[in-house]
């Protein structure tokens, strides 16, 4: 958002004053939330989709396929997932949607798997999409949770495979802690796939907090992906008022044009520094 801009300083004002007279909050996140934590966004250039096939690596079957015929490109494929999530932190704009709940019921609905909603200090998050924290068995229970050291435990792994010559059974042992496709019991990430059904209960307390809520601050998605992006539809056909927080999308919303980052902890502030 470009300080000194006249029109975005009146949007930032308008939004500021939405916030204020809202009662409750939902804010539905997507992976430009944490572009600024280091953790690459899916369909802007150079984002994971377009250095890696969604047809191939986006599907459980894909992903199996791959395992079998090209266990090396499958190594990158998790690599380019995993490291930058491992090693992630907390952004300005998560810290400020935390301290958001000092002043007004917030719920986080977010597509990203990354739990820096809740590495911030936000309170009622659900993650419809998964967390790559999650490890599920073959039928979506669950069967653990792994923290960040586990994680960067297994990007080491993953790191010291031979880049040209990786063998399943390689990688099989490096992933080990969070995926074992061939096991006698088999488990895997527990993360939403294309084709798979969404994370429950997250997505029904997602879809009864939209329709519930009388502001939708949505971040950093292209709303390109369903049934996540319903949400939004869900909110304003209930009568919220919508803001998106983007640099390049805001449809028909009160945009105000930056990232995550910049806005957020300006518009909270905006809101709420002399209340
Ligand atoms: P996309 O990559 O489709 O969209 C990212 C959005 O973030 C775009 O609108 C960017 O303009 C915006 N953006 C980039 N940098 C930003 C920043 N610093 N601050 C704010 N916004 C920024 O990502 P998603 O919409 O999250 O699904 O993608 C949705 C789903 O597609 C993901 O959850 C994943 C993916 O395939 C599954 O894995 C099921």
């Amino acid at each position: 958002m470009n300080h000194g801009d006249r029109a975005s300083d009146d949007r930032l004002r308008q939004a500021a004053q939405l916030l204020r007279s809202a009662r409750r909050v939902v804010v539905f996140s997507g992976a430009g939330m944490s572009a600024e934590s280091g953790i690459p966004t899916f369909r802007d250039a150079g984002g994971v989709w377009s250095r890696f096939d969604p047809e191939q690596f986006a599907t459980l079957s894909g992903i199996m396929t791959a395992a079998a015929t090209r266990p090396g490109r499958l190594a990158e494929f998790l690599l380019a997932l995993l490291e930058p999530i491992a090693r992630a932190e907390p952004n300005p704009g998560h810290r400020s949607l935390a301290r958001l709940e000092n002043h007004r019921e917030v719920t986080i609905v977010t597509q990203n798997v990354d739990g820096l909603h809740q590495a911030a200090g936000s309170g009622t998050v659900h993650e419809v999409h998964g967390s790559m924290f999650d490890v599920v068995t073959m039928s979506g229970g669950p069967l653990r949770t792994v923290t960040r050291e586990e994680l960067q435990g297994v990007v080491a792994a993953l790191r010291r495979l031979p880049v040209d010559a990786v063998s399943l059974d390689e990688l099989a042992a490096a992933v080990e802690p969070i995926m074992a496709l061939a096991a006698a019991e088999p488990y895997r990430p527990g993360i939403v796939l294309f084709g798979e059904a969404m994370s429950e209960p997250a997505w029904s307390h997602a879809l009864a907090a939209a329709q519930q809520c009388d502001l939708m601050l949505t971040v950093g998605t292209s709303a390109e992906v369903y049934p996540a992006a319903l949400l939004p539809l869900e909110a304003q056909s209930a009568g919220a008022r919508m803001i998106t927080i983007d640099p390049a999308h805001g449809g028909q919303d009160l945009w105000l044009r930056g990232t995550a980052g910049e806005v957020l902890p300006r518009l909270v502030d905006a809101a709420f520094a002399t209340a």
